[in-house]
């Protein structure tokens, strides 16, 4: 079930490792806004089971059948640790990789995500979802989730048309995986303060689905973290804001590299 993903593998540059995990229901071109930063990283990117060219996978994936893609993709490029830098679904998929296999992971970077599992609400409307894709009608589970995943700034841009594109190369079967990993995923709040790690936890400053009050409760509960909000941005940071979301990121990588983010507001605890 991993091999497909270690197919889709894009990497480029050198020195720190950084593997990028997507969010939902996206592929490994919600992280185009990042390609330069291979001029300092190496920078690898991959499509999980399912969404962009990846094979789709059992719809009882799991994130623990994301989690084991992410570690198939370490061991064939033969990178034995990575900062893990997950987008929401990507980051449940690094709250499961770090409770199974966390000497993977040199550092953390945690975007637009959350800790808490679905509340009873949340799983009422994946299943819902999952319902409407199955009789055919993803375009209505999709086009609702469109505007809420992009800030003001971004909406009617070529970021929508972008993002809309990556939704259309979801598979059906990797849409109603992820819905029901999403939905079964556990509480991860409790693993937060045994995160042993450098870890940092970025949010778009207009992020309504996992807003920067909560990304802020979650860094709190993260010893070794520090916080960035990445101005004008909504939920996919990377992509709406990439001057801000890589300077934060090199900042945190490579801090010998003195980058002096300005761009990205650090949000002091
Ligand atoms: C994502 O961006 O991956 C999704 O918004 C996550 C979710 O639906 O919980």
């Amino acid at each position: 079930m991993a091999v497909p993903s270690v197919a889709t593998a894009e990497q480029a540059g050198s020195g720190e490792v950084v593997v990028l995990v997507h969010g939902f229901p996206l592929d490994r071109a919600l992280w185009r806004g990042q390609s330069s930063l291979a001029r300092h990283l190496r920078l690898v990117s991959f499509d999980l089971p399912g969404f962009g060219e990846a094979e789709p996978p059992p719809t009882d994936v799991g994130l623990q059948g994301y989690s084991a893609a992410v570690v198939a993709l370490l061991d064939a490029l033969e990178i034995e640790t990575a900062t893990l830098c997950g987008l929401s679904m990507g980051g449940y998929v690094l709250f499961d990789l770090w409770r199974r296999a966390p000497h993977r992971i040199r550092r953390l970077v945690l975007c637009d995500t959350r800790a808490e599992a679905d509340s009873d609400d949340a799983r009422r409307g994946r299943q819902e979802a999952v319902a409407l894709v199955q009789e055919g009608r993803r375009a209505e589970v999709l086009d609702g989730m469109l505007d809420r995943l992009l800030g003001p700034a971004a909406r009617g841009t070529w970021i929508q048309d972008h993002t809309r594109s990556m939704m259309q190369r979801a598979s059906d079967e990797g849409i109603i995986g992820a819905l029901r990993a999403m939905m079964e995923r556990p509480d991860s709040t409790p693993d937060l303060a045994g995160i042993a790690v450098p870890t940092l936890v970025m949010v778009g400053e207009r992020d309504v689905l996992t807003p920067p009050a909560d990304a802020a409760e979650m860094q709190r509960q993260i010893p070794n973290s520090r916080l960035v909000e990445v101005p004008g941005a909504g939920h996919l940071s990377p992509l709406e804001n990439p001057e801000a979301f890589n300077r934060a990121l090199l900042d945190f990588v490579l801090p010998e590299q003195q980058t002096g983010s300005t761009a990205g507001a650090e949000v002091q605890p």
